[in-house]
């Protein structure tokens, strides 16, 4: 077969491919502690399980409008208002989870040549959603500055040019944890706006913080006709396998990217739609323990790292951390899952050689057992 030039200018998730390994070795027998997978390890909230479920008894399993039901538009449009974003439902496109909406956003915005700006160690996907769709990448490493985007303005002035056509924040990071702070979106807007710059600011992980709350980059002056806003349902809700997400923009935008949509997935899950305004809309509380949960677990992690000499940069948010590891982070890797049988992903795969990426999505009595399996192993 003859396939495309754009299919063979990317890698499968590299992500996936060491939860592939370790689903192995477990059937093997092997008792492999997985720090590899981001996904929370809580179920979904009773309450949106029923309202799926009653969705579905109620024979909501047709096709919906494209975009997605009004309900769950509107619910979504109410919850961005709620961050100081001045969008309606018009404004929302519901995608089947927030990959899909990056992947329409990209798509939307960038043709072949167009130089697009990530900010490393970045999430696997984003390259690859450039690469498919054309671009070229600049990156600005953060790694030199714990990972924080405030000291690496300048660099990323330096970066940033009036070819540039796309910049792609993420904050709370994956994989790194970081929030950046008003300061640093702030020289991202300055120079959005000074380059006519579009910003994908994807949130999927606002929900899940420590302290450190982080602002939503479409609310700074001049960013509301610049930025598409990326969120979803999969962290925040425990909701990875019900695949549900959204992209909100201007309305140019989503009547743009709405083709795409329209004419790939055609529209999210009808009833996994409805259990989505459950949702928004009842769930505080599941939140609230599933945010004080990975505190603690995090706390632990660090603890338990701080004991055996590692020192991590603090993560603000999200479940992930970066640990310094060998500067050959894919080997250390493989030694890990092979002979500790821990799996965690090589920095390498994010563009941050030297480090390993740690889920902390898991028991605090695994996350200790990985810890003393690594020392064991004379791997920490
Ligand atoms: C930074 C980031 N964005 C987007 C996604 C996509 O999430 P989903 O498609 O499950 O909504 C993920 C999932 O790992 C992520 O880490």
């Amino acid at each position: 077969m003859d396939f495309s030039d754009r299919i063979q200018r990317v890698e499968p998730s590299a992500t996936l491919a060491i939860s592939n390994l370790a689903a192995e070795l477990e059937a093997e027998g092997a008792d492999v502690v997985d720090l590899s997978v981001g996904e929370p390890d809580f179920p979904t909230p009773e309450n949106v399980v029923e309202a799926g479920q009653e969705a579905m008894d109620a024979g909501h399993t047709g096709y919906t409008s494209s975009n997605g039901i009004a309900r769950l538009r509107e619910a979504i449009a109410e919850k961005l208002r709620g961050d100081g974003l001045d969008y309606e439902a018009g404004n929302v496109i519901v995608t089947p989870g927030a990959k899909q909406a990056l992947y329409e956003a990209v798509q939307t915005l960038v043709d072949d040549g167009d130089e697009v700006v990530l900010l490393d160690p970045a999430w696997v996907s984003y390259e690859a959603m450039v690469k498919l769709a054309g671009g070229d990448l600049d990156r600005v490493d953060l790694s030199p500055y714990d990972f924080q985007l405030e000291p690496a303005l300048d660099e990323l002035g330096e970066a940033i040019s009036d070819e540039t056509e796309l910049l792609v924040v993420n904050s709370p990071s994956n994989p790194t944890g970081a929030v950046y702070s008003d300061a640093a979106l702030e020289g991202v807007r300055d120079l959005a706006v000074e380059h006519d710059v579009t910003v994908i600011s994807d949130e999927i992980y606002q929900q899940i913080t420590y302290g450190a709350e982080p602002t939503s980059l479409g609310t700074f002056d001049g960013m509301a006709d610049r930025t598409v806003t990326i969120n979803g349902f999969s962290k925040a809700y425990s909701m990875t396998g019900w695949r549900l997400g959204y992209l909100a923009g201007p309305e140019e935008l989503i009547s743009e990217a709405g083709k795409l949509h329209s004419h790939s997935v055609s529209c999210a899950t009808n009833f996994v739609q409805h259990a989505g305004v459950e949702a928004l809309r009842n769930t505080d509380d599941a939140i609230e323990e599933m945010v004080e949960a990975f505190a603690e677990r995090r706390e632990f992690l660090l603890e338990r790292l701080g004991e055996e000499g590692v020192e991590a940069p603090e993560p603000d948010g999200a479940f992930y951390l970066m640990m310094p590891v060998a500067d050959d982070d894919q080997t250390w890797c493989e030694d890990a899952l092979e002979e500790a049988h821990v799996a965690t992903v090589p920095g390498s795969a994010f563009g941050a050689p030297g480090y390993a990426r740690i889920s902390y999505a898991n028991s605090k009595e695994r996350i200790g057992e990985a810890v003393d399996r690594l020392v064991d192993a004379g791997l920490l």
